[in-house]
Formats: C-alpha cells, structure tokens, sequence
C-alpha cells in the first residue's frame, strides 16, 4: 500500500493552512473602511487573512471547501474589527464554524434582520443555517482564529448585507462590550 502526505497542511500552531492549492487572501482596512461608523484612522492596516483551501471542481454541489480566517485585535474608535459578513447564494448551504484561538463574537442576523450573537473561543463549534447572515467580531486582545468548513457551491452574498445591515454595531470601551443599535 503506498502512503503519501497529506496536500495540505493546516498549522493551527502559526495560524496558516500550507500546501500547493491554498489560497491566501489579505482583507486590507481601505476595503472594508465602509462597515465603520467612524473610519477616519491614520494608515491602512491588514484587517483580517482568509485561507481557503479545496481539493474538487468548486462548481459541483457537495464539494467542500476548507477556511481558516485570522481577524485582528483591531479596534477603530473603539469599535471591534469585524469580517465584511454575508449570507449564502445558495441559501440551502450551511457552514460550520469553529474557535481556535482568540475571544470574539459570531454575530448572526437571519432574513428579517433579527441580529443576535455566539460567544466564540478555542473549541466553540457553531452551526450556520444558510439562510443566516454570519460576521466574525474580535472582542480580545490577539488575533482570531476560526476555522470553517462549507461546501463550495454556497458563494457569499455580499451585496445583502450592504442593503441591511446587521442589527447592531459593537464596540469595547473601558473592558466593556457596548452593543449599539443601528
Ligand atoms: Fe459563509
């Protein structure tokens, strides 16, 4: 039987998903300046890395793809650093979530704009129905880490989220989370 290594490698030690196919995408603050209710800060730093990696044909239902995204301890006018959040395309697409490093929030907002939220943390696992909007929300001092599993044929709904946006806006000030309506 022949054995051979696996192609790719997720370091959940560094932070980094390796191998031939993995795509590395840098979010940088200029993109994503817009989701701040106060965006005026001096230079234009990462805001958050995604890895995603798969192995099939991402047009084929039932393929998956494998994420890793790393959010940083950012925090604009006190406001918590956020992922841009989407619904699914393909609303009958669900995901699966989980901490590995870090302290944040999954806000979640289904199609009526009900916005509530799951505590996430190293070994938080979180089911994601496809008809939920989910962002990420970094609430502590270090990086984020969540991985994240789905199937490759959900695509991200981006352009929902940008007509309503999620129920609340969440900042850190003096230790203490502040959830602020819209
Ligand atoms: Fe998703």
């Amino acid at each position: 039987m022949e054995i051979f290594d696996p192609k790719a490698i997720h370091d959940i030690e560094h932070g980094v998903i390796e191998g031939k196919d993995v795509i590395c995408a840098k979010k940088y603050f200029h993109e994503v300046a817009y989701l701040y209710e106060n965006a005026n800060i001096e230079g234009d730093p990462v805001v958050y890395t995604v890895y995603s990696y798969t192995q099939q044909d991402e047009h084929v239902k039932g393929n998956l793809q494998w994420g890793l995204t790393i959010l940083e301890p950012l925090y604009i006018h006190d406001e918590c650093n956020m992922t841009k959040g989407h619904f699914h395309v393909d609303r009958d697409c669900a995901e699966f979530y989980f901490g590995i490093e870090g302290e944040g929030l999954l806000l979640l907002m289904d199609e009526d704009g009900h916005t509530y939220a799951q505590k996430v943390f190293k070994g938080s696992l979180h089911h994601i129905d496809g008809h939920v909007a989910h962002r990420l929300v970094n609430t502590g001092k270090v990086p984020l880490k969540v991985g994240a599993c789905w199937p490759t044929t959900a695509g991200h709904d981006y352009e929902a989220i940008e007509q309503r946006e999620f129920g609340y806006r969440i900042f850190k000030r003096q230790e203490t989370l502040i959830f602020e309506k819209r």
